[in-house]
Formats: C-alpha cells, sequence, structure tokens
C-alpha cells in the first residue's frame, strides 16, 4: 500500500513476482514518473500559493480568482423553495430544493440526464434550449407555476470558469472539462439562460450563478458551520473558500475591507506555465489533443475526466512495447476516453478476478491474471499521483488563510466513489502542512458535500434574496 511520499516497493509484496523481467523494468520506470515525493508536494504547493495571490492581486492571472459576490456563509437559517440547474462536466440536473432553516434537512426532488456528446460540441442555442427542455418539463411535472410578477427563483450552477461582476452574471473564460460549444465563450452565460427562460416564457427568476465548488462549500456550511473550503474532485478539480474583501486588491468596491466573499480559485488551470507541475510524456499527450491545449494543466493530471485516460495511454505504451496483451488485438485501448475512472476505482477495490473479467470486457481481449495485477498497479499508480497532487491546493488556501483546521467539504465523483482517495489525499495534506506522524487525529477533515451544486445554488440564492430584501444591493443586477 502507498506509504508517504512513496509509491509501493517494486520488491516484494505488490504481487508482481510472475511479471517479465522486461514488464518490471518498466514498471519501476513507470512508477519513477508518477513519484511526487512530501518534498515535491512542497514545492508545488508553495508555488500554488504563489499563484493564488497572483490571481487576487490583478485580473489576468493564471488563476482566475473569480469573486463570486457570495458575502459570506450562511446561518443555516434560510429557508423558502428554490428551483436550480446544474450543468455539470457530465450531467444535467433540475432539482427543487426546500430549505428549512435551523440548519435541518433539507427536501430535495430532482431529475437528471447525461447530457449528449452533441450538446457538449455543440452551439449555444442547442445547449439553452436544451436545458430549458428540461426546466419545462420538470416545472410541469412538479406542477410548478407562477405569475409573471411572482416567479420562481432560479438557482444556476454552472461549473465552468465565469468571472461575475454580479452574482446572477457569469462571463465564460474558457470552456473547461472537454466541452467546446461555440458562442458562449467571452459571453454572460446567466444572461443566455435569461434570454432563453423569457423566450420560453417560463416563470422563473434566475437569481444566482453559482459555482459548483461555492456551491459545495455553502450547502456544507449550512448544516455544518465548521466548513472552511469547498472543494470538487471529480470530472474537474477546483475549490472555493472565503476570503475578505480588503485581501482582494483587483476588487474595486465600497464595501467594507473586513466583508467576506466567497471566492471560486479556479486552480485547475494552476501551473500551465509548466515550471513546476511533474509532467510525464502521458499528461503531454492528454493536453495536445485536448480541445483547449495549453490550458487547465492541474485539472489535467488529478481530476476524473483524465484518470482513465492517463491509465489507458500507460497501458497502451506497455501493449505498443509487447509487454502485455502480447499477440492479441486491443485496438479498443486506441479509443481516447474509453476508460473511465470508475475503471480504475474498481481495480482496486474489487477481487482480482472480477477485475480481470472486467478488463476483457472493456478491452475486448483475453486478460491473464499477471495482467490484472499490472493493471491494478497502474491504477494504483495513476490514482495516488491525482490524489497527492489535489492536496496541493488545498494545502496552499490553508496556508495563505493561515486555516490550521477544520472540514473541507468535497464533492465529485473521485472524492465520493474511489476508495482511497481520502485517505491519500489526508495523508499528502499532512506531509505538506507537516502534521505530526503519531497525531491521534487530523486537524483538517475532507467531508461530504454531496449535492452541493442542488443545496448550494438554492442556499445562494436565498442568501441574494435576503440581501435583496435588506436593501444590500452591491454585486446584484437585477431586480
Ligand atoms: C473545472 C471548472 C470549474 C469547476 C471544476 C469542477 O475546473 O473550470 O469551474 O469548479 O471543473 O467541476
Amino acid at each position: 500500500m502507498a506509504r508517504r511520499g512513496h509509491l509501493p516497493s517494486q520488491s516484494k509484496s505488490n504481487g508482481l513476482e510472475g511479471i517479465s523481467l522486461d514488464l518490471r523494468d518498466e514498471m519501476i520506470n513507470i512508477e519513477n514518473q508518477f513519484n511526487v515525493t512530501s518534498e515535491k508536494l512542497k514545492r508545488i504547493s508553495e508555488r500554488f500559493e504563489e499563484e493564488l495571490r497572483e490571481g487576487l492581486e490583478k485580473e489576468g492571472s493564471n488563476l482566475s480568482m473569480n469573486v463570486t459576490w457570495v458575502l459570506g456563509l450562511p446561518t443555516g437559517d434560510e429557508t423558502g423553495s428554490y428551483v436550480t440547474i446544474d450543468l455539470g462536466g457530465t450531467n444535467l440536473r433540475v432539482c427543487l430544493v426546500s430549505l428549512k432553516g435551523q440548519r435541518e434537512e433539507i427536501d430535495i426532488k430532482q431529475q437528471a440526464c447525461r447530457l449528449p456528446p452533441t450538446i457538449k460540441t455543440g452551439d449555444a442555442e442547442t445547449l439553452w434550449d436544451f436545458i430549458v427542455d428540461s426546466l419545462e418539463e420538470f416545472l410541469k411535472k412538479h406542477q410548478l407555476t407562477a405569475n409573471r410578477n411572482d416567479r420562481l427563483p432560479l438557482g444556476f450552477c454552472f461549473s465552468y470558469p465565469a468571472s461575475q461582476d454580479y452574482i446572477d452574471h457569469g462571463k465564460l473564460k474558457t470552456w473547461t472539462k472537454g466541452f467546446d460549444i461555440d458562442g458562449v465563450e467571452g459571453e454572460d452565460a446567466a444572461g443566455q439562460l435569461r434570454d432563453a427562460l423569457a423566450k420560453r416564457g417560463l416563470p422563473l427568476e434566475l437569481v444566482a450563478l453559482v459555482n459548483d465548488t461555492t456551491g459545495a462549500m455553502i450547502a456544507s456550511a449550512y448544516k455544518d458551520p465548521d466548513t472552511i473550503i469547498g472543494a470538487i474532485f471529480g470530472t474537474g478539480c477546483n475549490a472555493a473558500y472565503v476570503e475578505n474583501v480588503g485581501s482582494i486588491p483587483k476588487l474595486k468596491t465600497s464595501l467594507p475591507p473586513e466583508t467576506p466573499m466567497a471566492i471560486n480559485c479556479e486552480y485547475g488551470a494552476f501551473g500551465n506555465a509548466h515550471c513546476v507541475l511533474p509532467r510525464t510524456k502521458y499528461d503531454i499527450i492528454i493536453d495536445d489533443q485536448s480541445p483547449r491545449p495549453g490550458e487547465q494543466t492541474f485539472e489535467k493530471m488529478s481530476a476524473g475526466l483524465y484518470l482513465g485516460e492517463i491509465f489507458r495511454l500507460v497501458a497502451l505504451d506497455l501493449y505498443e512495447k509487447g509487454l502485455i496483451f502480447t499477440g492479441q488485438n486491443a485496438s479498443k485501448l486506441k479509443e481516447p476516453y474509453i476508460l473511465e475512472t470508475g475503471l480504475l476505482s474498481a481495480l482496486e477495490n474489487d477481487p482480482l478476478e472480477a477485475c480481470r473479467i472486467r478488463l476483457e470486457e472493456c478491452l475486448g481481449i483475453k486478460v491473464t491474471l499477471d495482467e490484472t495485477r499490472v493493471a491494478h498497479r497502474l491504477a494504483e499508480i495513476v490514482a495516488t499521483r491525482g490524489a497527492r497532487l489535489c492536496a496541493c491546493g488545498i494545502a496552499a488556501i490553508c496556508r495563505m488563510k493561515g486555516i490550521t483546521s477544520g472540514h473541507v467539504a468535497a464533492d465529485g465523483t473521485v472524492a465520493n466513489k474511489h476508495p482511497k482517495f481520502k485517505e491519500r489525499w489526508t495523508e499528502a495534506l499532512g506531509e505538506i502542512l507537516d502534521w505530526p506522524k503519531d497525531r491521534r487525529e487530523d486537524p483538517i477533515i475532507l467531508t461530504s458535500a454531496e449535492d452541493g451544486s442542488g443545496i448550494g445554488a438554492a442556499v445562494i440564492s436565498a442568501m441574494t434574496l435576503y440581501r435583496i430584501h435588506g436593501g444590500n444591493t452591491d454585486g446584484i443586477q437585477a431586480r
């Protein structure tokens, strides 16, 4: 099993004794390329902190550090019913969220569908029509009606880098997570959705555009006052935290300097200058073949969309060198993105024979038990590096803010579904932050913000409406 700062040694206990010497040498070579030592983690995290600070300092920095106009954390007493829509990397989800206040249970009705690939690479009109269709169907199904003067509040979770002049506005900088839809980059995504809703005459009022990281933080803080950060370890990788307005030099505002402001870091873009992240040739291939080469360097090495693809590229390399699946036509292994990150979770979780069968199904070839052990090891190597890198961003925020304890509310498939992510992430965080090895408890804990996008968008909509009613309309455009 992976120990602090080191991948498991090649010596005795990794079950690879039966494989050829050439393959064993190659595995050592791969391990070395993917190994991120404690020292390297610290160096990455230091550079991370510099990029976070630069992003707060000036517009146009590598990390956007977007102000969100979410002014602090919720009290937990927010109430009301809100429709939310969540355009994530994989699914589109519509929810009706009823908040009951007093940090109580929240009632949710929801409808989700997988985003068709044609939407992800189509045009703006098709995207908004698809979203409005889903909303219309949902409103009908739940008999949600309102008159024109009393429209239902809508929170829009838009998990892409959008700069926000207002909470109900979001100018998309660039698509991430493999999206490539014409006509939205450089435009206000909230405005485009608002227009599409008006065209269809739906009784909804877009109150807030919310990043999923901010959503995770706020949803969690609604129930858990120890929340310090919201993070997504899913298709993409990013985090949000609360800054003081006075520590955001690029923000010109009349708000008092001590006003809290949630920041969406957009730190999937960390390391775009390629000076600190230990990129392998596989990472370079992924970047070159992506719709936006040169962008989201950190995300492409650590997030769920890419882990399966990194694994595939390494396995393909072994196959092309004649070291695995010899004499077989492994053409499926040549198909980009055919292996999902769920396969990596299964390889680390399931019994060997079940893994062997699953690999045969995915690849359409015969797989031996030794090859299954090799695949297990590769899954471990790729996922371990991902989890360790993921700790660097959170450590950097904690160091910058002087945070020493609290809860990091995490959402996303890697955080929620990978059997070893949490353990590896925590271990790496401890290495970077020099936690004592014999500690009884971890001072910073990864908690689950499952459904952060829906609940978070609802709580933020509530906070926004409360602000409007209280006459505090800083950073609110509509009305
Ligand atoms: C990508 C997006 C970011 C989002 C993250 C997690 O990095 O740019 O906005 O928070 O994925 O979904």
